[in-house]
């Protein structure tokens, strides 16, 4: 089954209520639907009506309250098809169905683990629940009544406002919800079981008081305090920065230990991955921090942007996950610092999203055909998506782009709309045409840019001539020019900015220049000496720049750029081309040899005080094993790049020992811990320090010293790293390990850092390692987060285990994968994708795991989720 954007066309049918009747059993609930509906005035008189299902059994079915005879309908696991329906006026048809939530293993409609019921609807989880329009155009008014024991389950929850609660017999009792808003049926939810809660209240700015509910597992609390301060922090920011307000007089969170993803923003009640949620100072990470806030943010964004207005297909999944995404990363930039936040999403996107868009997964923004929607929750939806909003603010400006979102908000609340529907808002807000921008949402593939500049001392007049190329994808092999909003800065010879007096050759706004057509020149005149020119400043667009810029240029740049988006890009280029430089001579077993000039930027950028730690740290974390093969792209031996890469930090750290050194010891010793950005950047710096001093200092003693001495989850997981990685097999790095496992024995979340840890270790010993951890009690195969954590980790994180020359890591992870995949289809696929770069390793390793990935495709009982991604991945 393909589904086809072209073949949009709305329901028969239109849907006013849905009362929905659950009776909680752990492995047989009933699911009474009640639904008011009419056909829509227009439709076919006589078109039956067909409702999505996925495993269901009818067991009951009236009209108006009467039972329908056989013949009017048909029924089977997917699919229930009504005919002879009233051509007009209102009817209520009941169904009935029994699921059973506890053999849920999917994960994906109702499911039933460690004693919570809990849903996931999104995208089409809704019809493992009850026959249903399942599609996101259909907007109802829902009331949910809940039943269930009241032991075992004292706590119902469900969309909206709670209208009324019983005590029945039995020991049972039932609660009922009413959600005023209409909403789609991937929006619903419902939990049931035991939890603990915190509380809180905000005050929205047109003075509603709402009651915020975090819910958690027994025992955890007191965890969850991070979660609700990020909470009231984004409802007041949304307010401030887009005029958003909150909507009901309660909104809950529950967390969660087995989830798919990471959260989902069921109107009212978003549920969340627990690791989304959960964090004090020994068991989280500042990143984890970081994440919590950035997530709950989203989940809570999206109440505007995805439920008050929502989809009107699944072709425009990025209307709401790119635009949110976006929301989401303007509040992590407003709250921490702008160009660390933004840097890091650089970086995100350059290592997940550019291999997508440059592999055989590739796809539009809003793609026009599917097989399997679950299979585009991707980083191209959502993160390149966010890049596509982020430029219509760059090239409308921000008061232009917050015109045309509030026109979107009066115009479209309570619509199921489409990308151009968002798109003609920014138009008639602001004036501008966007139909030539539109491209960036229909065309796959990331730009490359060429740039090429000539400087005329005697004209004052710098000639930047731009050339835009994107290479073909899977289905799209002519591409055309892009509408590329390029921010450029001109740095003279004191290291400061140069304003041309007047800049010709095409559409520009200040200065963001409009890249247009295949190549263009733009002429910047009055300057009167050469300037070393910087662009992409703070990444205005998701491209890759080639520009053969010479080394005195870049030099400038990765010393005074002010734009330090700019500026970390051009050290980190530096570093980049070192290393990929290096990991060719290994190959061709010459000497590896690291210039000067290159450690010294880094040394002088880790040593400079004029800017924050966390930016310091960020140039110190040299690009990675996988950065480095994804720079050189075909042939890949990661042997070879671990080699190289390993050699040139020992040069570099020992070039920078004193410095390093000086860093790595006591950043923040004395303070309290506190997981603010300043404090997190702290330790990123000590940390990156402490991983460059250990590498000069060849011996595992001080990295064992930090272990000990940490008393915050960051800095011991850090120095744990250094030792699993740095010094695989010492006795150090033995005892940390095994003393991070006993002292988190209980803790699963905390127990993945070190199944992950364990994952990475370079090396091809590490799949026995790997393959021996499954085993261990902690490691749970039915948990999406244990799987991610171990498996995952070793199949994306580890170039050197998981391509072992022999392709015994690609046969595990291919066992792995089959058993999987019949337990949960959306975790198995998306693990998968893991492979995707295949077709960039040297030939004898592309072999072995092309057999590998061919046995998996060979079973003819595969998901649909895993048989689209094989499928797609083995077509190119
Ligand atoms: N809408 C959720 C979010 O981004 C993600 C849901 C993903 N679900 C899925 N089946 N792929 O916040
Ligand atoms: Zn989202």
């Amino acid at each position: 089954r393909t589904v086809y954007l072209k073949d949009y066309r709305p329901t028969d049918f239109i849907i006013e209520t849905v009362d929905l009747v659950f009776d909680l059993g752990e492995t047989m609930t009933t699911v009474g639907s009640q639904i008011r509906m009419r056909r829509r005035p227009g439709a076919d008189p006589s078109a039956p009506l067909i409702f999505d299902g996925d495993g269901l059994a009818l067991s009951g079915l009236a009209l108006d309250g009467k039972p329908l005879l056989p013949e009017r309908y048909d029924s089977n696991a997917n699919r229930l098809t009504i005919r002879d329906l009233p051509e007009d006026g209102a009817f209520t048809l009941t169904i009935k169905t029994r699921i059973n939530p506890t053999a849920n293993s999917q994960l994906l409609g109702l499911y039933r683990t460690n004693g919570i019921y809990s849903t996931q609807c999104e995208a089409e989880g809704f019809r493992r629940i009850t026959y249903f329009y399942d599609r996101p155009d259909v907007l109802a008014v829902y009331t949910v009544t809940i039943i269930a024991d009241e032991k075992t389950c004292p706590l119902l929850l469900s969309n909206g406002n709670l209208v009324e609660e019983q005590r029945l017999d039995d020991g049972r009792h039932m609660a009922r919800w009413h959600d005023p808003f209409p909403k789609p049926s991937y929006l619903f939810a419902l939990v049931a079981g035991d939890l603990s809660m915190i509380e809180d209240r905000f005050k929205t700015m047109s003075g509603r008081d709402v009651t915020l509910r975090i819910y958690v597992e027994h025992g955890k609390a007191g965890r969850a305090g991070y979660a609700m301060d990020s909470l009231k922090r984004a409802m007041k920011w949304d307010e401030e920065r887009f005029g958003r307000e909150y909507d009901l007089d309660i909104f809950m969170i529950v967390a969660v230990s087995d989830f798919n993803m990471g959260a989902m923003e069921n109107k009212g009640l978003n549920i969340f991955n627990d690791r989304l949620i959960l964090a004090d100072p020994e068991t989280a990470t500042d990143d984890d921090y970081a994440r919590i806030e950035a997530v709950v943010a989203h989940e809570y964004f999206h109440n505007w942007t995805g439920n008050r207005i929502t989809c009107r297909d699944w072709f425009q999944l990025s209307l709401k996950e790119g635009l949110t995404v976006y929301r989401e990363h303007e509040f992590s930039a407003d709250e921490r610092s702008r160009p660390v936040v933004r840097v890091e999403e650089v970086k995100f996107l350059r290592a997940h999203q550019f291999p997508e868009d440059g592999g055989p997964l590739a796809h539009p923004v809003r793609p026009t055909e599917y097989v399997e929607i679950d299979n585009f929750y991707t980083t191209t939806v959502y993160e390149k998506g966010s890049e596509v909003s982020r430029m219509i603010a760059t090239l409308l400006g921000p008061e232009g782009f917050r015109k045309g979102l509030d026109l979107f908000f009066e115009r479209h609340d309570g619509g199921a709309v489409t990308i151009e529907d968002y798109l003609t808002c920014f138009e008639e807000a602001t004036g501008h045409d966007l139909t030539h921008f539109a491209l960036w949402y229909h065309q796959a593939g990331t730009p490359v840019i060429s740039v090429d500049s000539a400087y005329d001392e005697e004209k004052a007049e710098l000639r930047l001539t731009l050339g835009q190329k994107t290479p073909a994808t899977p289905g799209q092999r002519i591409k055309k020019p892009l509408h590329i909003p390029l921010r450029v800065g001109l740095i003279g010879p004191n290291g400061d900015d140069m304003e041309a007096s007047a800049i010709s050759g095409g559409a520009h706004r200040k200065d963001v220049l409009e890249l247009t057509q295949d190549e263009q020149t733009f002429v910047f005149e009055g300057i009167g000496a050469r300037p070393a020119i910087s662009v992409n400043r703070d990444f205005s667009a998701p491209v890759r720049v080639r520009f053969d810029q010479s080394r005195e240029d870049r030099l400038r740049i990765a010393g005074a750029e002010t734009d330090l988006v700019a500026r970390w890009d051009t050290v980190n280029a530096l570093a980049l081309e070192a290393l990929v430089r290096a990991a060719e001579n290994v190959k061709a077993g010459q000497p590896v040899t690291v210039d000067a000039g290159l450690s010294a930027v880094l040394v002088a950028t880790a040593e400079d005080e004029t800017l924050e730690p966390a930016f310091r740290a960020l140039a110190l974390a040299l690009p990675s094993e996988l950065d480095i093969g994804r720079e050189i792209g075909a042939n890949v031996d990661p042997d070879a790049i671990h080699t190289a890469r390993k050699t040139v930090i020992r040069a570099i750290a020992e070039t920078g020992c004193e410095t390093f050194v000086r860093l790595a010891t006591g950043m923040d010793t004395l303070s309290a811990f506190s997981p603010d950005a300043a404090s997190a950047g702290r330790r990123a710096l000590a940390n990156a320090a402490l991983a460059l001093a250990a590498a000069a200092e060849n011996t595992p003693a001080r990295a064992s010293r930090a272990y000990q001495a940490a008393d915050n989850m960051t800095d011991m997981l850090a120095a744990m790293r250094v030792l699993a990685h740095q010094f695989a097999g010492s006795d150090e790095a033995e005892d940390a390990l095994s003393d991070f496992r006993r002292r988190f024995a209980g803790e699963p979340l905390v127990l993945d850092k070190w199944f992950s840890t364990l994952a990475t270790v370079p090396g091809g010993q590490t799949l026995e390692r790997v393959a021996s951890l499954m085993g261990d009690t902690a490691f749970d195969e039915t948990n999406p987060n244990r799987v991610r954590a171990l498996i995952g980790a070793f199949a994306s994180s580890n170039p050197t285990g998981f391509n072992r020359p022999d392709g015994a890591a690609y046969d595990f992870f291919a066992d792995f994968i089959l058993t999987s995949d019949r337990r949960n289809a959306t975790l198995t696929a998306r693990l998968m994708t893991a492979m995707r770069s295949f077709e960039a390793l040297e030939p004898q390793r592309r072999a072995l795991a092309r057999k590998a990935i061919e046995r998996i495709a060979g079973h003819d009982d595969l998901s649909r989720n895993l048989r689209d991604i094989v499928d797609r991945m083995l077509k190119s």
